[in-house]
This record gives structure tokens, C-alpha cells and sequence, in this order.
């Protein structure tokens, strides 16, 4: 099975790169073939609406030959999607999204008589913070892939606020690993196989992970250091 991680975050070691990395390792122990790449390594142009056009000319693979167009690709062919973001004001970075957004390309087939390509696709979403907001963004992220045709396993969304210490977390961490596992199942429930979708809590494979993570990141110790969030007051 395939599942793709997409990173929203400009930052390749900070807090929403680690849970994603965390969860996609998680994944992996199902079975996975796993990947993952950053939004932030092209450019994702912003969608112009052309499915108001009269064709309409909205479908997949989009009109812009671009970075996002190769995402959309990625997506196309993945079974599973764990898409990763720090919360920007309340919400996704904006190159997530603009690559939401160009994603009603593949969603739009189903204005050709085609089922929607997100359709069955399976999605779990993993938000980093320093404050607050990460169930406005996360409950957004999963709403939205919902209302394209995906579907949503148990303890889909994963958060945390510990910024660049996300790894440290024992329970944002964990929460982590959960997205990758439930995501990775339930690909396997619905190619029928037997399978349950239950929270693991697991310590041994949350250390086992953990280290993973720190040594592909190259991070040798928790950060620290203020991180700021929303709001004028620093505490
Ligand atoms: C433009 C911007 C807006 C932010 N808004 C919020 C917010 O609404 N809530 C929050 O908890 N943190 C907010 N933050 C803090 C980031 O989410 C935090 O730095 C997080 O660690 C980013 O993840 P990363 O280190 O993986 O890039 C904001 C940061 C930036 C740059």
C-alpha cells in the first residue's frame, strides 16, 4: 500500500516534520510503502477558479504545469495521504492551502462522470502549533478531504503545541503514530483485510520511533527556546 506524507512546514526538522516523520514510520510497520515531500521544495501556483469555466476546464491533472501538478500526481497514486502542517493564524500554512485548493482537480472529475479521484483515498492530518487553533486547522483539513471524497479513519488528527519539542511529547507523539497506523489500516480494512481500528498505546514503539525520527533528522537534543504563537502577550 501506498502512503504519501506531504509537509506544509518550511521547516524540515521543526515540530510538523517530526509527528509526520513519526507517523509515516508508524505506517511503514503496517506495511507501507512510504514517502513524503515538502510543499515548500516548488511552487504551488494559487488555483484561478477556471471550473467556473465553460468546459468546465477544472480536472485532473489541473492547468498549471508546476510543483503542485507533480503533488497532485503524488496524490493520485497514493492510497493514503497524511498531510502535515504548522497552524498559520488559526489555519494550514498557505501552500497547503493552495495545493487544497488545487486539488479540486482531482475532485472535480466528477463533473466528467467520473468518481472523484480522492474517493476512497484514506486521510489523517497532523497539526504543530505554539499556542492554539490546531483543531480549527485539523478539523478544516479532514472536513474538507471528507467533503472530496476521502475517507476519515478514528484518531485521525494528531496535534501538538510543543513547536520544535513536538518529538518530546510522549502523548503528541504517540497521537502521532496513531495517524500512521490507523491510516494504514484502514488501507488494509478496506483492501479486506482483517484488521482493527484501535488506539495502540505502546510505549516500546513509541522510544523505537522516536529515535528513528531524531536520527534521520539529525537532531541530537530537545530543543529549546521561545517559539511565539497568536496573541501580542509573550509568557
Ligand atoms: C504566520 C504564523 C502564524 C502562526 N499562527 C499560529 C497560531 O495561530 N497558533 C499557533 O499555535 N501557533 C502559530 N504559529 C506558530 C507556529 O505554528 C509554530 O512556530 C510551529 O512550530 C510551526 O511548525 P514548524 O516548526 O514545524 O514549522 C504561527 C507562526 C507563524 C509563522
Amino acid at each position: 500500500m501506498k502512503i504519501l506524507g506531504l509537509l506544509g512546514s518550511p521547516h524540515k526538522t521543526g515540530g510538523t516534520s517530526q509527528l509526520l516523520l513519526a507517523a509515516l514510520k508508524a505506517a511503514e510497520r503496517e506495511g507501507a510503502q512510504i514517502s513524503w515531500y515538502s510543499l515548500y521544495d516548488g511552487e504551488i501556483k494559487p488555483c484561478v477558479g477556471c471550473i467556473q469555466n465553460e468546459g468546465p476546464d477544472c480536472k485532473f491533472p489541473c492547468i498549471f504545469e508546476d510543483y503542485g501538478k507533480f503533488l497532485l500526481q503524488k496524490i493520485y497514486e497514493a492510497e493514503g495521504i497524511i498531510l502535515a502542517t504548522p497552524i498559520y493564524w488559526f489555519a494550514p500554512s498557505g501552500v497547503v492551502k493552495n495545493l487544497i485548493d488545487r486539488m479540486t482537480s482531482l475532485e472535480n472529475m466528477v463533473a466528467f462522470g467520473e468518481p472523484s479521484y480522492l474517493e476512497g483515498k484514506v486521510f489523517g492530518a497532523v497539526v504543530v502549533g505554539a499556542d492554539t487553533g490546531a483543531i480549527m486547522t485539523g478539523g478544516y483539513l479532514i472536513t474538507t478531504l471528507n467533503s472530496m471524497g476521502a475517507i476519515i479513519p478514528p484518531w485521525a488528527i494528531a496535534y501538538s503545541y510543543k513547536s520544535k519539542a513536538s518529538l518530546w511529547d510522549n502523548k503528541d507523539l504517540m497521537n502521532a503514530i496513531n495517524v500512521g497506523l490507523l491510516v494504514a489500516k484502514t488501507v488494509a480494512l478496506l483492501k479486506g483485510e482483517k484488521v482493527k481500528l484501535a488506539y495502540v498505546e505502546d510505549i516500546a514503539l513509541l522510544e523505537e520511533i522516536r529515535k528513528e525520527v531524531l536520527t534521520e533528522l539529525k537532531l541530537t537534543s530537545k530543543p529549546t527556546g521561545y517559539v511565539r504563537g497568536v496573541g501580542y502577550l509573550r509568557y
